[in-house]
């Protein structure tokens, strides 16, 4: 036999399967996540047309409010990123109307929210994704979303009580 002939197989790499349930179905993980649409989005009445984004994407609104963010509220929202030089001029941005404040509900709604809303800077957004669709630049950009379920618990909680939301 020729060492070619001896040789292993490839070893298949790894993937991560869904842990079926006993009827065989894939068992999904039912998460919140929290969103804004942001000023430039509710100046341009676009509230309505990204909502209908999420539940047709099989994300439940379960606890939603428009408010005017303080710049506390937003320094201390966005603390994060108080060291980056664009932080100044995002504060005055998310302080410059109101926006709508969200809970989103669904399975693996964190990694699903993100998938709708695109990239960051809407010029490398994917096609369809909220950002390609409606935002103006990388800061007036429609749309926040929570980037980890950790995350997402910490920025509910800071602006929803346990009672405001209902599933
Ligand atoms: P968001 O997902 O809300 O999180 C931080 C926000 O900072 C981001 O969306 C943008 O709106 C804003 N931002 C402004 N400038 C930049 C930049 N150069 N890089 C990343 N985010 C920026």
């Amino acid at each position: 036999m020729t060492r070619q002939g001896l040789r292993k197989p490839p070893i298949p790499p790894i993937r991560p399967l869904p842990f079926p349930d006993i009827q065989g179905f894939a068992i999904m993980a039912i998460e919140h996540t929290f969103s804004i649409i942001k000023p430039d989005a509710t100046r341009r009445n676009l509230t309505g047309k990204i909502n209908a984004v999420f539940e047709e994407a099989g994300l439940r609104i379960v606890a939603q409010k428009r408010i005017h963010m303080s710049p506390a509220q937003a320094e201390s929202f966005y603390g994060v990123h108080r060291e980056r030089p664009f932080f100044k001029d995002l504060v005055s941005f998310m302080i410059s109307g109101p926006v709508v404040v969200q809970v989103l509900e669904g399975e693996n709604a964190v990694a699903r929210n993100r998938e709708l809303m695109g990239a960051t800077n809407p010029a490398n957004a994917a096609p369809g994704t909220i950002r390609k669709l409606f935002a103006e630049n990388i800061e007036a950009n429609s749309v926040h979303g929570s980037d980890s379920a950790e995350n997402a618990a910490i920025e509910i909680a800071y602006f929803f009580a346990g009672s405001e939301i209902v599933g």
